[in-house]
């Protein structure tokens, strides 16, 4: 059922020019894609929503934009170059590549399976007087399997942390996990991998310079954590945030834009006071969890995942997980650093990265929360919950993408009935005024039906028809997408209709 939601996911996003795959003509890039026409003003709304939200909202927080190469250093002082591998794992038979812990969560998320088929019985049995917190909480059959989860996982945790890779696949043999391709059990031993990319910066090959691309937009914010205090005059506690590329050699690179090999991160570090960082670790996961539920997506497609193995730099860390088509998963991370990465690089660059503080009069390392959010994880999770295939009251069946209407692509589409007898350029004004304000299009291809159509599939929130009556009156019929409902407005009341549904301003009154 979700697999196929997924699949038309997928070609939905093709189809209307939202995402396409990279370098297709030559039979595509595995986990590279390209955003077309609608997918880049979609993205480029998700940025401005979350840095607007971050950055412009907070006076304690700038932004800045840092370089994609940094010097090689950089990753050997994050601890990127000894420990930033994954686990994986071959299966002898089929010759694939799999994450040894993702086939072990993925063995987990089956478990989770039942108990959701357990709760969706029991709804059913109970009926409005059904508790879902109390059923998880004391059904003994749900209990067991959440127990199971929790023994696997926590194992499983343990291990990577030991290192000790040899229990991580007894672990999956234990569980009888398969090649979930071929359903061979048939396994190698558990290996690292580093998973950053390496470049070479310079001319001849004999002088050139290792380097690597950057597999988080972090350590750009680090490196210049001096350079702004001071050029800032910032005070703790203050935020340095960033939106940009990041890098990582996936081993297994799936699930469409969720996990990709060249990705977008919507980074914050927030620099605090050691000891009050896990006060504001705490404020930080709610804060970002009311930006994620603003947009409107249903508040139960929301829920915390605390960490059971710690990054090298983290003394706490959980993820918000949302409801993608393919069920629970990482969309954020938040993230207490402590001091890890000022101390490091001041160790490896010899130059002291410290703050001094002029109430205690004292110097020393802050301590950091971070904050960090995959671009692209964002818009698979707007886009595909969106998505709406609904069946209307005549049994015909349309294709909604009922996009949060501050993030859709094209707020207004502005439509003559005909394309003729000065229709055309009754609309081209229309166009020229809202334009100013908003990304509107104007289209006279087609029946006014089918138009209706492709404007509901790109998730246009208005459609404004022209007919020989607005030559007359000065009036459209406006068309809402999600209600279809259909009114007459004069032109001078559009912009405000409009903007009252689609300005950014109303969502961030609610943050
Ligand atoms: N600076 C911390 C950091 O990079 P992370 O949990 O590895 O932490 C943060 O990544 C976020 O970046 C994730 O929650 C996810 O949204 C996104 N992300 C990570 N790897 C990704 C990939 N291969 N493709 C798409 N998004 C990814």
């Amino acid at each position: 059922m979700s697999e196929d939601i997924f699949k038309k996911v997928v070609s939905h996003a093709k189809e209307y020019g939202f995402i396409f795959q990279s370098s297709e003509i030559y039979d595509g890039l595995s986990a590279v894609y390209d955003y077309g026409q609608n997918g880049a003003e979609l993205k480029n709304n998700i940025k401005q929503y979350w840095w607007k939200a971050m950055v412009q909202m907070h006076e304690n927080i700038v932004g800045i934009d840092s370089a994609i190469f940094m010097h090689p250093t950089t990753w050997k002082a994050s601890g990127h170059v000894d420990a930033f591998n994954d686990p994986l794992i071959d299966n002898k038979d089929s010759k694939k590549r799999y994450r040894a812990d993702v086939l072990i969560e993925d063995h987990c998320a089956k478990i989770e399976g039942k108990i959701e088929k357990e709760v969706t019985k029991a709804a059913k049995r109970f009926g409005e007087t059904f508790d879902k917190e109390q059923f998880v909480t004391t059904n003994p059959r749900v209990l067991e399997y959440q127990k199971q989860i929790d023994t696997i996982l926590q194992r499983m945790g343990k291990s990577l942390e030991n290192e000790d890779l040899d229990d991580v696949k007894a672990l999956i043999e234990e569980l009888e996990i398969a090649d979930p391709v071929t359903g061979s059990k048939n396994w190698t031993e558990v290996r690292q991998f580093n998973l950053m990319f390496g470049t070479k910066l310079g001319a001849t090959a004999d002088q050139a310079m290792d380097l690597y691309l950057r597999p988080e937009t972090a350590q750009g914010i680090f490196l210049n954590y001096l350079n702004v205090q001071k050029s800032g005059r910032m005070k703790l506690p203050f935020g340095i945030a960033q939106i940009g590329k990041a890098f990582r050699n996936e081993i297994v690179a799936r699930q469409f834009i969720f996990r990709q090999r060249e990705f977008e991160q919507m980074e914050m570090q927030f620099f605090v006071k050691p000891g009050t960082e896990l006060e504001w670790y705490e404020k930080w996961k709610e804060t970002r969890l009311r930006w994620h539920q603003t947009l409107g997506l249903g508040n139960d497609n929301y829920r915390f995942h605390d960490h059971e193995k710690l990054a090298h730099y983290a003394n706490a860390a959980a993820d918000i997980e949302f409801k993608f088509p393919f069920g629970f998963k990482e969309l954020e991370g938040i993230h207490s650093r402590t001091d890890f990465d000022l101390k490091a690089h001041e160790q490896h660059s010899g130059k002291k990265i410290q703050y001094f503080d002029n109430e205690t009069n004292e110097s020393y390392t802050p301590y950091v929360v971070e904050t960090s959010v995959g671009l692209d994880r964002m818009f698979l999770a707007v886009f595909s919950n969106s998505l709406k295939e609904e069946v209307l009251e005549d049994g015909s069946e349309r294709v909604v993408l009922a996009l949060p209407a501050a993030l859709a692509p094209i707020k207004a589409a502005i439509l003559p009935l005909v394309k003729k007898d000065g229709l055309p350029e009754f609309a081209e004004q229309i166009v020229k005024k809202l334009r100013l304000d908003y990304n509107v299009m104007y289209e006279e291809k087609d029946s006014i039906g089918k138009r209706y159509r492709r404007m509901d599939a790109i998730g246009t929130p208005f459609c404004i028809t022209v007919d020989h009556d607005s030559l007359n009156d000065n009036s459209v019929t406006l068309r809402y997408r999600d209600t279809m409902e259909q009114k007459r407005v004069h032109i001078d009341e559009l912009h405000a209709i409009i903007d009252k549904e689609v300005n950014m301003k109303y969502l961030f009154e609610q943050l």
